[in-house]
């Protein structure tokens, strides 16, 4: 094996950094050079690439974000038309052509389910490759946690922490909206890290009555203030989600947001307390990643070249229990829930009397 290339594609993290730079050392070290797509999918579509070297990798591991580039919209079996966006052409196969003839022999590809979906077809139609699961949402089967998950909780949490003392102040509800997709690992875990006296996930529909009586209960009782850690696709029973809008052509086409602002509103009208709703949006998926994201990064972008270098490809690498494991790419897209009834953070939870809107 002389070239082998790396992509980093979907939604950013942090970590993805350390990732590239331990696959770029490690592959150098054995003499073999490190191609980067630019852009994800696009580059690989469009052919953008850049060698990589030691110099270019001097330090990124504690910068956020991928120095890549990423995009979460590209599916390269359904790539739209330059000029007739209502075109669609599988680009694959071409894509794949265009790597083999600059010499490019295998691919690590990092992302989360839709990029490695698409990663699938792509050892399939003949190319070697192993996939690196990142996501904040920590929502993948195939690895717990995922790149980027950690950092994560410490961006909700800090957040959370300087809400804190305006709502004290304020004697006001604040309802906090955090990113995760459909599963409420980064609520939960956020929510709870920063002292959030009632989390709302989308495992389980809250019930706008009791959630509003836990909030009257909070106020007379125990204090000026309720932070409430809801899940953006958190619903009330009964009702849907909320959508803040559709990305076309993209692998997960629903982008959740908005349910802050419904439940504040809710939350004031029948409890009467002042409320507000905070969507944290972006800044959970920013900033430079803790020492556990650079360290599983690191592991798993090197875990993934050994492997190829074996000769092995179709996995996809991660960690269970902190042990290196790999699974092959899966059948299906199956995102990884919270067992609601009998996860233990959320049984310790309960337990101190954090109120789930069950
Ligand atoms: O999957 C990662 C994620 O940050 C989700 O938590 C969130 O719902 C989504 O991506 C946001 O997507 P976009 O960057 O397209 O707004």
């Amino acid at each position: 094996m002389k070239k082998i290339a790396i992509m980093t594609a979907g939604g950013d993290c942090a970590g993805l950094n350390s990732v590239i730079k331990s696959v770029v050392l490690s592959a150098n070290k054995k003499g073999i050079e490190v191609v980067g797509i630019i852009d994800g999918y696009i580059g690989f579509v469009e052919k953008k690439y850049k060698t990589l070297t030691e110099k270019d990798v001097a330090d990124i591991e504690t910068i956020g974000g991928t120095i890549l580039g990423s995009s979460n919209k590209e599916n390269p079996s359904c790539y739209p038309d330059k000029e007739d966006k209502t075109k669609h052409y599988d680009m694959i196969d071409e894509s794949i052509s265009s790597l083999k003839t600059i010499g490019v022999e295998a691919m690590v590809i990092v992302g989360g389910d839709g990029t490695l979906d698409s990663a699938k077809v792509i050892n399939s139609r003949g190319m070697r490759v192993i996939g690196i699961p990142k996501t904040i949402d920590n929502d993948m089967i195939a690895s717990d946690p995922t790149i980027g998950f950690d950092t994560a909780i410490s961006n909700v949490v800090d957040a959370i922490s300087k809400l804190k003392s305006t709502a004290y102040s304020h004697r006001r509800v604040l309802v906090v909206e955090t990113m995760g997709r459909t599963s409420g690992y980064l609520t939960l875990y956020g929510g709870f890290a920063a002292g959030a006296d009632i989390i709302l996930l989308p495992e389980k529909d809250y019930n706008l009555k009791k959630v509003c009586d836990r909030v009257k209960q909070i106020m007379e009782n125990t204090k000026r203030y309720v932070i409430i850690a809801a899940s953006e696709a958190c619903k009330e029973v009964g009702k849907e989600e909320v959508i803040a809008r559709i990305v076309e052509n993209s692998f997960e086409q629903k982008r959740y947001g908005g349910v802050s602002e419904r439940l504040a509103r809710d939350i004031e009208y029948i409890t009467g307390y002042e409320s507000r709703s905070i969507i944290l949006g972006h800044i959970q998926r920013g900033g430079s990643p803790c020492p556990s994201d650079i360290i599983l990064g690191a592991r798993l972008g090197d875990y993934a070249f050994r492997l190829l270098l074996e000769g092995e490809s179709g996995y996809i690498v991660g960690t269970n229990q902190n042990e290196l494991v790999k699974i092959k790419f899966p059948e299906d897209r199956v995102p990884r829930l919270l067992d609601f009834n009998n996860n233990d953070l959320i049984k310790t939870a309960k337990n101190m009397g954090i109120y789930f809107g069950d």
